[in-house]
This record gives structure tokens, sequence and C-alpha cells, in this order.
């Protein structure tokens, strides 16, 4: 059998970018591990979260998965260059991706990143964007209540609308182009979208890194070719299945996905 995708992410967040891979690569397995012991990563301190990341890959590695997506920015943002080094597998993060799509859809030269607190702190992003284009300008703001929000399932509503004006409120006529830079983001998309109205253009991390994941399997040889439906998808968590369960039908649509507890510290 061919081998799986394996997707990491602090949590359940991560899922956004599961469902945009079985979306778009309907023929690959994917097995994705969500930390759901030690979540959230984006308030933690970057040794820390580099801890957690390599013990994450180095699960998925024994797994056998054939590349690892990073699906948490927070990750993605302060970890992702030790975890190349160190991996047997390609790595891919959300980072870049988003990067470049937003270089892409600026008209005005003008980009917003929001994401979590280590995101934002590590300067990841403007360095990124500068790099693609130094005429750029960027506004960054860390949103931390976004993410229990998304978690506790408000995705509308009087609360999310609240919290998403009081931190955009001044991103708004200054950006024209918004990254999402967390796994979470996107699942507020429709409140962020009537906060920052149509002339901004939002930039989904989760849909972009799955158009680089095609180029590097395809690059790589690594894609699967049986030209059928895969549906040998495993998921694996540290902590409570049945709430990662519950969790999963609101990101994946799902009923009933099988999800496995394993130890994270043994690895
Ligand atoms: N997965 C994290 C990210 O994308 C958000 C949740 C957390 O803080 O762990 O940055």
């Amino acid at each position: 059998m061919d081998k799986a995708i394996g997707i990491f992410d602090s949590g359940i967040g991560g899922l956004t970018v599961a469902r945009e891979i079985l979306r778009q690569l309907p023929q690959e397995n994917i097995i994705y591990f969500g930390d759901t012991a030690r979540v959230p990563y984006g308030t933690k301190s970057a040794k820390l979260v580099g801890k957690y990341a390599v013990q994450d890959a180095h699960f998925l590695t024994e797994c056998g998965v054939k590349l690892l997506v990073v699906a948490c920015n927070t990750v993605s943002a302060i970890g992702l260059r030790e975890l190349s080094h160190q991996s047997s597998v390609p790595v891919i993060g959300v980072v870049e991706s988003g990067c470049r799509t937003a270089v892409k859809a600026t008209k005005e030269k003008k980009i917003g990143v929001i994401g979590t607190e280590a995101t934002i702190s590590s300067g990841i992003y403007p360095k990124t964007i500068k790099e693609l284009d130094p005429d750029v300008q960027i506004m960054c703001k860390a949103c931390p209540l976004f993410v229990p929000l998304v978690e506790e399932g408000r995705l509308d509503g009087e609360i999310p609308h609240l919290a998403v004006r009081a931190y955009l409120s001044s991103f708004k006529d200054e950006v024209d182009t918004l990254i999402l830079g967390c796994t979470h983001y996107p699942m507020l998309r429709t409140v962020i979208e009537k906060e920052m109205g149509n002339r901004t253009t939002l930039i989904d991390s989760s849909k972009e890194i799955v158009i680089e994941v095609k180029e590097l399997l395809r690059k790589k040889g690594l894609l699967t070719s049986t030209g059928q439906a895969a549906n040998s998808h495993r998921y694996f968590v540290s902590d409570d299945p049945e709430k990662f369960k519950k969790m999963a039908r609101l990101f994946l649509g799902e009923e009933n996905i099988p999800v496995e507890e394993i130890n994270i510290e043994e690895y």
C-alpha cells in the first residue's frame, strides 16, 4: 500500500488542513496527530514548542508516513527549520505558501497577518513577505481569543463578532490582503469577512499549503496513483478521543472518525 501523508497540529485546528488535503488529494491516505493534551502551543515558549514538534514528528515518522505536513502555524513559524534538519522525510509548513499567495494577491502592497502570540512574535511572516517583496507594508496582530472561541464552537454571533472587531478594526482600510496565520482562523472566516468588508482578500493557509503538498509529492514521485479514493485515514490524539471526535464533526463535517489515543511523551 502507498504510504500516507502525515499531518500534525497542537490539537484539532489542523483539521482545517486535513480537510483540504482530503478534498484536493482524495487518493491520498492521511495520518493525523493532534496534541490535544498539550494544546495550546501558541502561548508557549519557542523552546517548548520545538520539543513538542520533534516528538510529534517522531511519532508520525514511526508510523511510516512519506511526508510531514506541519499544519500548526506556531510550529511552522518557530520550529520548521529544526524539524527539516532532523527529519528523514520531507517536511512542509504553512508559512511560506500563505506569504507567497498574499504577495501575489495584494494590489496595494499592504498585507495584514494575524496569528497566535508565538507566531506573531517570531516575526517570520514579515521576514518571509519582505524577502518576496521588500516594498510590501505589513501589519501584524496576535488574536489570542480566536482559538478558544473556535474550540467552544462559537463561529458566529455576537461574541465572535465583538472579538473580531476588537482585534481587527485597526486593520480595516489599512490592508487589502489578510493572512489567516493560524489553523483555527479559517473557521471564523465569515465573521472576519463581515468585519473587513469585501475589499480585503483573506488568505487561508490551509488551502494554499495543499497546492505545495501536491507539487512536492509530484516532484518526488510520491503521489498515489491508484485513481481510487483512499479510505484508510487514521487519527491520533494525546488526550480524550471522544472530545476530538465531537470537534472533528465541526471541522470535517464527518461523524465517527476512528480516533486513537497515544502517549506522546514516549516519542
Ligand atoms: N495550531 C495553532 C496555530 O496554528 C493554534 C492553536 C495553538 O495555540 O496551539 O498556531
